[in-house]
């Protein structure tokens, strides 16, 4: 048995608490991990929610919170050849066996090896924010010496794709609440604060000709706010809201595999981009965690600790 937090019914912060479950069995591809670290993610709220019931296909409940995280593999299904017990891991978990657990199941496809300079924490950071900043920022078709502006910059996706669109040689404006300023500056990007007047006319003084290119993290009418400040709509991207469609940008889904796991933490630790994490709190405490990012105004990353 090993401890999770979970929920027996959707709905909001009131239903997720937490139970023992049976170690999930790793069938066909998969692996059995110790979890180390997990990252927690807006989608996991989402979950609970029930509004995604789509995402994860309509599983029973209980439901176990996370889909991302970073462990130790202790068992390996059949036909697995790529990883052994004992392996350092981190990666996607998208067959509902959660991550705000002590164990879990994923499927090798999904996964990739640690590498000895990650930490457990940064590694568990990656797969929903970093592979989104990399997905986010390959769909721009952006010269050397472009400007972008991330709406939203302050998050766990915004402070990444600020510091890897630094890394491609990017100019970085950034949009955030007044307390999200100095985290961004600090990173060299212009910040704009959207309670300090107009964002839409804070960014036209910095960029008269407009930016050339506008990942949005944030969506609804905040997105409609600065979506005419790219000067071609193509290389408007949301990650967030597909309503972006309608303003002639596009709405990225980040990619899954290994491939994109590989290439963030390669960027980890080359340094040209930090995970960001703003708090990290022992597994009793997922509830601290859940409120942090579900207030829509955490700073950087939030992740659950688990013992060795
Ligand atoms: N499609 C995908 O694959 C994908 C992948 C990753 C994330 N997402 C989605 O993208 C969104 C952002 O993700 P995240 O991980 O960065 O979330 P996050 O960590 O919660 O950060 C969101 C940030 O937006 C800021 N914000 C809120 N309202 C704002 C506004 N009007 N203008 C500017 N900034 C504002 C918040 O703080 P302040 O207001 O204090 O500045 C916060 O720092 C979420 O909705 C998430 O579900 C989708």
């Amino acid at each position: 048995m090993s401890r999770v937090f979970g929920y027996h019914s959707f709905g909001g912060p009131e239903v997720h608490t937490y139970f023992d479950r049976p170690d999930p069995q790793p069938q066909d591809g998969e692996i059995l991990i110790k979890l180390r670290a997990a990252g927690v993610a807006r989608i996991d709220m989402a979950l609970r929610s029930g509004h995604l019931q789509a995402f994860n296909g309509h599983l029973p409940f209980p439901q176990i919170m996370g889909i991302e995280g970073a462990g130790d593999v202790l068992a390996t299904g059949a036909g697995v050849t790529d990883f052994r017990v004992g392996d350092a891991v981190f990666g996607f978990v998208l067959n509902g066996a959660g991550t705000y657990a002590e164990t879990t199941v994923l499927s090798a496809a999904n996964a990739a090896r640690k590498p000895d300079e990650l930490s457990y924490e940064n590694a568990a950071a990656i797969p929903v924010s970093g592979t989104s900043a990399l997905d986010a920022l390959d769909g721009l078709d952006l010269p050397d010496d472009a400007t972008v502006l991330i709406n939203g910059v302050g998050g766990s996706t915004g402070l990444v794709t600020a510091e890897m669109a630094q890394a491609r040689g990017l100019t970085v404006i950034g949009t955030g609440s007044d307390g999200k300023r100095p985290v961004v500056e600090s990173l060299g990007v212009t910040f704009v604060s959207y309670q300090a007047g107009d964002v839409s006319e804070q960014v036209h003084a910095l960029a008269p000709a407009g930016v050339d290119g506008l990942i949005d993290l944030v969506g609804g009418e905040s997105m409609r706010s600065v979506a005419g400040l790219v000067k071609d709509a193509r290389q408007l991207i949301s990650v967030t809201d597909e309503a972006v469609g309608e303003l002639g940008g596009r709405f990225v889904v980040r990619r899954l595999d290994r491939s994109g796991l590989e290439k963030v933490a390669a960027l980890m630790v080359a340094g040209k981009t930090g995970a960001h994490i703003s708090r990290s709190v022992p597994f009793d405490q997922a509830a601290d965690a859940v409120a942090a990012v579900e207030s829509g105004h955490s700073t950087g990353k939030v992740i659950i600790t688990f013992a060795a």
